[in-house]
């Protein structure tokens, strides 16, 4: 799937897949809005499914390897790929939801990490500089750059704060297919890689552990923790390159609005927007 050369998309096949990625974060602030101790993982994919279903859409994970549902739901030590079930969120979760939306034909991909109740200034501050490193990455998706400059700045941001950069699980180029080429790793080298081109769509979506990097994945065969148990947290955006500045095709704002407007959630506030 992630396999064979990189799609570039026009300019109006752009437009389709921005629709697809602004209703990923509709739906992500739909969820945002239930988000409160004592509701389970399942309950949340079940109004995501719900939403995105209610907008003429699917959702993107439904099927994918055989993937059964609509999110992937991390709690604190799940760095990804958590699978919705009976798990019931509790006060001082840290919660990771990721949610892929098809329409128009289009992918859109994008993940936030959710604070719930009281989360020690510790565990907020690990959220604070995951979300600011994917902005650092988003800030060198253009034109003439490579992949390596987007991975170098995530890396470089992260481990000065002497957080783990997750290797083993990558961004990824998006569009008719979720996975597409090229990998957009979290950690690599200025000027190497790939180049950038107008037309590329890529998911940028650090993800970032308190303690080092190091993840196993449980036996369920999907969901991935830090080797520590410390927590990880995770954002992503669906980011278009254009002849100048990067083209954020998803986006926060109606997830922040939702956050503003629950008492359980704690606002992520990143250095820069
Ligand atoms: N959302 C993940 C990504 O960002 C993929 C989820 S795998 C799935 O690439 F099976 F859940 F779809
Ligand atoms: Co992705």
């Amino acid at each position: 799937m992630s396999s064979g050369v990189i799609v570039y998309k026009t300019k109006s096949e752009i437009e389709q897949q921005r629709e697809s990625s602004l209703l990923v974060g509709k739906t992500l602030a739909e969820v945002a809005s239930h988000l409160k101790p004592g509701i389970t993982t399942l309950q949340l994919d079940t109004i995501a499914e719900q939403f995105i279903r209610d907008h003429q859409a699917e959702p993107s994970f439904k099927g994918y390897h055989g993937y059964k549902h609509s999110l992937c739901i991390s709690v604190n030590e799940e760095v990804v790929h958590g699978i919705p079930g009976s798990r019931v969120i509790m006060d001082g979760d840290v919660v990771s939801i990721d949610c892929g939306v098809f329409k128009n034909g289009f992918h859109g991909d994008s993940a936030y990490t959710f604070p719930i109740g009281v989360v020690s200034e510790e565990v907020l501050n690990l959220l604070r500089v995951t979300k600011t490193s994917l902005m650092q990455g988003i800030a060198k998706a253009r034109n003439g750059n490579r992949v390596g400059d987007i991975s170098a700045a995530v890396q470089e941001y992260a481990e000065s704060f002497g957080y783990g950069v997750v290797r083993e699980l990558v961004g990824h180029g998006v569009g008719r297919n979720l996975h597409e080429k090229p990998e957009v790793p979290n950690y690599g080298k200025r000027s190497s890689g790939p180049v950038l081109k107008e037309g590329m769509v890529i998911a940028i979506e650090p993800m970032i552990n308190m303690g080092p990097r190091h993840i196993r994945q449980l036996k369920d065969g999907w969901t991935v923790i830090t080797l520590d148990r410390l927590p990880s947290a995770h954002f992503e955006h669906t980011v278009a390159i254009t002849d100048s500045m990067p083209d954020v095709l998803s986006s926060f704002q109606e997830i922040e609005i939702a956050i503003t407007k629950n008492k359980n959630i704690t606002e992520v506030i990143s250095t820069i927007v």
